[in-house]
């Protein structure tokens, strides 16, 4: 294991600096276990076999889809304000034309791409969706999209590609919620490159037959259905190749509450509340009482997913 070098502000008194490699060293050697360079652990990847058959099972759901009205305005999208209806109540100040999106890292293909560039001759395909956000409700959502799988692929990832770090556009001039400190601008995300790769995870461009609107993270997001709706970042600019896990807004706000897995687990509790149900928006206006029902194992989609987390302690990595 090589560790970076520190900087010469920076440089620890030998005894504790020995004490540090000894515990380094000692973790590094645990199974299933490697550090990242912040000092971290970070479990293995699961070497998952996926059935492209039952995968494609996910695809859709009879399910009824949630209104589109409720859909574009209870949003989270802090960087328009923090009340769910503010970002579809904001003035359309987002520029998302042109948009480009800068791709690098482990990569042999790195470089600032125009977002008709990165989705040139990508098949656009509608899926219907479950989305459960962290703080318990959910929805039913028509994406149309490209799966980031064969975005990335174009970008030719390296061996030490182990996962994937997304960037959003943090413009204070196009996003008045920028101005406020709510969180640590601008908003990142990431996932493990099998993850990334996995034929569910969506690049939207789209919903209900339509380009994405502003509120619902214009004109490029992440969608990942067996996670919690945070991990789907919105209005993105940046796409990063990295070898270590990297920081996540929410994860760095909170990291008791918000993993970076983040995967929907019923039998995980949220510190502050239970994540056993959800109250479903579909159909019923938004309506804040309706009927609560089970939350399921990665959001209903562990036939496609589960594979992918074989072995790993998931109440360790929620
Ligand atoms: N992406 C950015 N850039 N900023 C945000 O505040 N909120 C996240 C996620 N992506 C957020 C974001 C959260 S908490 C959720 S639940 C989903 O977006 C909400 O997506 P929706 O408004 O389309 O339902």
């Amino acid at each position: 294991m090589r560790l970076p070098p520190e900087p010469v502000d920076a440089i620890t008194p030998e005894p504790v600096y020995r004490d540090r490699r000894r515990l380094l060293a000692g973790l590094a050697s645990l199974p299933a276990l490697a550090l990242s360079a912040c000092g971290r652990a970070e479990p293995a990847m699961p070497q998952a076999r996926i059935d492209p058959a039952r995968v494609r099972a996910g695809f859709a759901t009879d399910e009824p889809p949630t209104r589109e009205a409720d859909a574009t305005s209870y949003n989270n999208f802090y960087e328009f304000g923090t009340g769910k209806a503010d970002p579809a109540r904001a003035p359309r100040t987002l520029r998302t034309a042109p948009w480009s999106v800068a791709v690098g890292g482990h990569c042999a293909r790195p470089g600032l791409v125009p977002l008709e560039t990165l989705l040139q001759g990508l098949a656009v395909q509608e899926r219907i969706y479950r989305m459960r956000c962290v703080e318990g409700w959910s929805m039913v959502i028509p994406w149309r999209g490209v799966p980031l799988g064969e975005v990335l692929r174009r970008f030719e990832p390296t061996a030490q590609a182990k996962y994937v770090a997304f960037t959003s556009l943090a413009d204070p001039v196009q996003m008045p919620g920028v101005r406020v400190p709510v969180l640590d601008w601008p908003y990142r995300e990431g996932l493990r490159i099998d993850e990334a790769m996995h034929p569910l995870t969506l690049l939207a461009t789209g919903m209900y037959g339509k380009p994405l609107p502003q509120q619902n993270g214009a004109p490029l997001r992440l969608v990942v259905p067996w996670k919690y709706g945070f991990k789907g970042i919105k209005s993105i600019v940046a796409i990063d190749f990295v070898e270590r896990m990297p920081r996540t807004s929410w994860n760095r706000a909170q990291p008791s509450e918000y993993g970076f897995f983040a995967n929907v687990n019923p039998a995980v509790d949220h510190p502050r509340w239970s994540q056993k149900t959800e109250r479903r928006i579909a159909g019923n206006g938004g309506n804040l009482f309706a009927e609560r029902i089970p939350t399921r194992p990665f959001n209903g989609y562990a036939d496609q997913v589960a594979a992918l987390y074989a072995g790993m302690d998931l109440r360790r990595w929620y």
